[in-house]
């Protein structure tokens, strides 16, 4: 559109005119933010921007792969990849506190962006996808559950630590502004429309203690839920869509066999803002497919159950 259209041309020049030849580091999510934050600053320095992607082994099936064949291959951008996923799962071994694995996880993931920054000669800025609302909740006296959820993922303490200057080109933007943005900046439908996914991951989709073989079962029945959700064209009705792993055994029956395995929850809500949710009324033909799949294909699960609560009282995710 015109509007988003002048919105690049103005936004390209105050970037250029901020950052001068110096460079800028961003961590590269792959959500919709850090995805158009990074297409933006792309435009506007080309490989004065890198983007650093941190991969923790707590993302979904083929993430990595997908934003490195994205961002790196496709739009060659400069991207430093962060393997990180033994020092996550070292540091998270023998945790079952959900506020203590996001801590974790949390700290982590800075000290692994910081020394990916740290091998950038020149660095001065560091560029975060932050809309308005952020910008407004971390202002308020209170905070709202989002500045609090945030402030992990914000690599607090770096600005200070490395004497980095913000660059944040989003934050008089909404998120359907945002996403209008991604689109003339040519991201596809798919990740514009992308759903929400919190920066600690599987990790905190896994009741308990998270290790390496439930992250290998989670992952395998989120990729089935969502392979299902949008082939039946929910994806972009639901506010977020997911599997949580319960690692509590209960009995089943496959072949002549007695099994003892896990159970997958499915979570499915519409939502505006998170704030509040409604669980998601998925066929019952929708619903039987995916669990049909899962403890079929999921060797080490054998029971599938859907979550029908709805915030309040309860949360969307269930750590
Ligand atoms: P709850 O579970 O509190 O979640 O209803 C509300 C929204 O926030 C997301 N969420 C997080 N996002 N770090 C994040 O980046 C977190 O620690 C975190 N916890 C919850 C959740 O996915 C939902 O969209």
């Amino acid at each position: 559109s015109w509007t988003m259209a002048s919105f690049v041309r103005n936004s390209v020049e105050e970037i250029r005119s901020t950052v001068g030849d110096r460079r800028v580091v961003l961590g590269l999510s792959g959500g919709v933010d850090s995805s158009v934050a990074a297409m933006l600053l792309h435009q506007a320095i080309g490989n004065q921007l890198t983007s650093v992607f941190v991969d923790n082994g707590l993302l979904r099936q083929d993430e990595a792969e997908k934003v490195l064949a994205l961002f790196k291959r496709h739009f060659h951008m400069n991207i430093r990849f962060a393997r990180a996923r033994a020092q996550f799962l070292a540091a998270l071994k023998g945790v079952e506190d959900p506020e203590r694995k996001r801590k974790i996880i949390g700290r982590v993931f800075i000290e692994v962006f910081d020394s990916e920054a740290r091998k950038i000669k020149n660095v001065d800025f560091l560029a975060q996808g932050t809309l308005y609302p952020d910008v407004i909740e971390s202002r308020s006296a209170f905070g709202g559950p989002s500045a609090v959820i945030k402030s992990h993922h914000n690599v607090g303490g770096l600005p200070r630590r490395m004497k980095l200057k913000l660059v944040e080109p989003l934050k008089h933007l909404f998120k359907d502004e945002v996403r209008l943005l991604g689109k003339e900046l040519g991201l596809s439908d798919d990740m514009i429309w992308r759903q929400p996914f919190p920066g600690p991951g599987l990790g905190i989709r896994i009741i308990g203690e998270v290790t390496a073989k439930r992250l290998a079962l989670l992952r395998k029945a989120d990729a089935i839920l969502l392979e299902e959700i949008k082939a039946a064209d929910y994806y972009r009705r639901l506010w977020q869509s997911f599997v949580v792993l319960l690692p509590l055994k209960s009995v089943g029956i496959m072949g002549d066999q007695r099994t003892y395995e896990n159970i997958a929850a499915i979570r499915a809500v519409t939502s505006d803002d998170a704030m509040t949710a409604d669980w998601a009324r998925l066929p019952h033909e929708l619903l039987g497919s995916i669990a049909n799949r899962i403890i079929n294909e999921v060797r080490g699960i054998n029971r599938v159950v859907y979550d029908i609560s709805s915030k309040p009282p309860s949360t969307i995710e269930w750590e």
